[in-house]
C-alpha cells in the first residue's frame, strides 16, 4: 500500500493507494457518500458506495463530520465531471478523530470571527492557497540573493535604538535595562556588507505604527539587502531583477494558487517582462496634483496618492530623490540636488503602492554625525555604526522589502492581514 499526497494523486491511476488527512467536506446521498478530503498538499473527492463496501465501511463514512481527521484507501480514477481530475473509489475508511460541530460553516462570516477563528480559517482553500504562495515567495527571494551572490547574515532582533524613527518602537525589558523589537535590521547589514560584500537578511520586524490600514501589520517579514561599492541606480536594477525573479517564479509554481484566488495573471505576465517606470519624486507630485490630489511640492506620498498613481500605469513605478527633511537620517543626499536624498521607494501597481523603501546611504562621517544630531537621536548609540565610516568606508546602498505586501500584491488581496499564518494588528494578538 503506497501512502500518497494528494497532489500527486494523478501518478497512481488504476492503484490503490492511501491518503491520510480530513473531511474539509461530506455529502451523501442515500447509497454513495463524497467525501471530500484534503491532506495540506491538495484537495480530492473520496467516493465511498454502500453495497461495493463492508457495512463497517459504510458506518464509519457516515459517522465523519466536517474537518474530521481520516486515513481512507481506494483506487484512484479519473474523475468523470472533471476532465483531467481524479477520485478515489473508496475500499476503506479509518477515522483518526471524529470532529466536534465545526466553527466555520458555510455561511459567509464576518472578518472578525474569521480571524477569531484563524487557527481554522487557514484550513480553507483560499487561505491554504495564500499561505502557499506566500512560501513560494520567500523562496524566489532567498533563491535570487542567493543567486546574486548575496549572504545571508542574520540582523538581531532585540535592538538598543531606533532606525526608521523613534515613534514606532516596541519596548521589551532586558534584565535590568530596556530594548527595542527590531525595526528594521539594515544598520546591521551595513556592517555585514562592509565584511561580506553583499549581504541580506530576512526576518520579523516591528513597529508600534498605530495605522488601522490594509497596508500595516505590528509584526511583519522584511527582506533587507546591502551591497558594498553599489550605487542607487544599481540598486533600482537590483530590486526589479528581484521582483521580475520572484513574479516569474510564482507565475510558474502557483498557476492552481493563482486561478484559485482568481488572480488576474495578465497583469502579473506585465510585471514579469521588467521595464519598471522610474519617476522623480518632483515629477510624481506634478503627476498626482493633475490627477486631482491636494498634495504639495516637497510632501510624502500618502496611501491614496500612490493608489491613484500606480493605477495608471501597469508597471512597478521607482518614486526616487524624496526631500531630505521627511526621509531617514541615514540617506545620502544628492551632490547634484542636496535637498533630495538618492533613495527610491518602488510602488506595486493596480493601487497597492509601497512595497520597497531603499537608499544609497551617507558613507561620510562627518555628515552622518551631523544628521543623527539633527535627527535627535543619541549619538553614544551609533558609535558602532559611525565606525564603519571610520575603518574603510565605502559607497553602498541598500533596500527592505515588505513580504506581506508583496503576498497581497501578487495574490491580489484587498488586506495584509490574510497574507501571514497569524498577524498582529493594532487591535489583534489574538489567536
Ligand atoms: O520603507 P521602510 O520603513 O524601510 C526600511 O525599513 C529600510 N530600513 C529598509 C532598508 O533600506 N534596508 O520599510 C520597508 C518596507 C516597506 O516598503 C513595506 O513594504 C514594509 O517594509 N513595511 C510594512 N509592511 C507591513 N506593515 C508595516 N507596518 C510596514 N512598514 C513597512
Ligand atoms: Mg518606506
Amino acid at each position: 500500500m503506497v501512502i500518497i499526497a494528494i497532489k500527486d494523486a494523478k501518478k497512481y491511476l488504476g492503484q490503490e493507494v492511501e491518503i491520510r488527512g480530513w473531511t474539509h467536506n461530506i455529502r451523501s446521498s442515500g447509497a454513495i457518500a463524497f467525501l471530500q478530503l484534503r491532506d495540506g498538499s491538495g484537495r480530492l473527492q473520496a467516493v465511498v458506495v454502500k453495497n461495493d463496501v463492508a457495512p463497517e465501511v459504510w458506518d464509519a463514512a457516515k459517522s465523519l463530520t466536517i474537518e474530521s481527521s481520516v486515513i481512507v484507501r481506494g483506487i484512484v480514477k479519473e474523475d468523470t465531471r472533471t476532465p483531467g481530475a481524479v477520485e478515489i473509489q473508496t475500499n476503506s475508511v479509518a477515522p483518526v478523530a471524529i470532529a466536534q460541530e465545526y466553527p466555520i460553516g458555510k455561511k459567509e462570516h464576518g472578518v472578525d470571527f474569521l480571524m477569531d477563528q484563524r487557527h481554522l480559517w487557514i484550513r480553507s482553500s483560499r487561505q491554504e492557497s495564500i499561505l502557499r504562495v506566500r512560501d513560494e515567495i520567500e523562496f524566489a527571494f532567498r533563491e535570487f540573493m542567493k543567486l546574486r551572490g548575496f549572504v545571508l547574515a542574520d540582523s538581531p532582533i532585540f535592538t538598543p535604538n531606533a532606525v526608521e524613527g523613534t515613534t514606532d518602537l516596541f519596548e521589551v525589558k532586558y534584565f535590568d535595562d530596556k530594548a527595542y523589537l527590531s525595526q528594521s535590521g539594515q544598520l546591521y547589514q551595513e556592517a555585514t556588507s562592509a565584511a561580506l560584500g553583499k549581504t541580506y537578511c530576512f526576518g520579523p520586524t516591528f513597529r508600534s505604527e498605530k495605522s488601522k490600514t490594509r497596508r500595516h501589520l505590528t509584526e511583519f517579514w522584511m527582506l533587507e539587502a546591502e551591497a558594498s561599492y553599489m550605487d542607487w541606480l544599481e540598486n533600482l536594477q537590483l530590486q526589479e531583477d528581484l521582483i521580475v525573479h520572484t513574479v516569474k517564479r510564482v507565475l510558474r509554481e502557483c498557476a492552481a494558487d493563482l486561478a484559485l484566488l482568481g488572480r488576474d495573471t495578465i497583469a502579473l505576465e506585465k510585471v514579469a517582462e521588467g521595464g519598471f517606470i522610474r519617476m522623480h519624486h518632483r515629477d510624481a507630485i506634478k503627476e498626482l496634483q493633475a490627477m486631482g490630489s491636494d498634495i504639495k511640492e516637497g510632501d510624502d506620498l500618502g496611501a491614496d496618492d500612490e493608489t491613484i498613481l500606480t493605477k495608471k500605469y501597469d508597471k512597478p513605478i521607482f518614486v526616487h530623490h524624496y526631500p531630505v527633511v521627511i526621509k531617514a537620517f541615514y540617506m545620502k543626499p544628492d551632490p547634484d540636488e542636496p535637498d533630495r536624498v538618492l533613495n527610491a521607494d518602488l510602488l506595486a501597481p493596480e493601487g497597492y503602492g509601497e512595497i520597497i523603501g531603499g537608499s544609497q546611504r551617507i558613507d561620510d562621517l562627518a555628515l552622518l554625525e551631523k544628521r543623527i544630531a539633527e535627527h535627535g537621536l543619541p549619538k553614544s548609540a551609533f558609535e558602532w555604526y559611525l565606525d564603519l565610516r571610520r575603518y574603510g568606508s565605502v559607497p553602498h546602498s541598500g533596500f527592505g522589502i515588505g513580504l506581506e505586501r508583496t503576498v497581497a500584491w501578487i495574490c491580489g488581496l484587498e488586506h495584509v492581514r490574510e497574507t501571514i499564518p497569524f498577524p498582529r494588528l493594532l487591535n489583534r494578538l489574538q489567536p
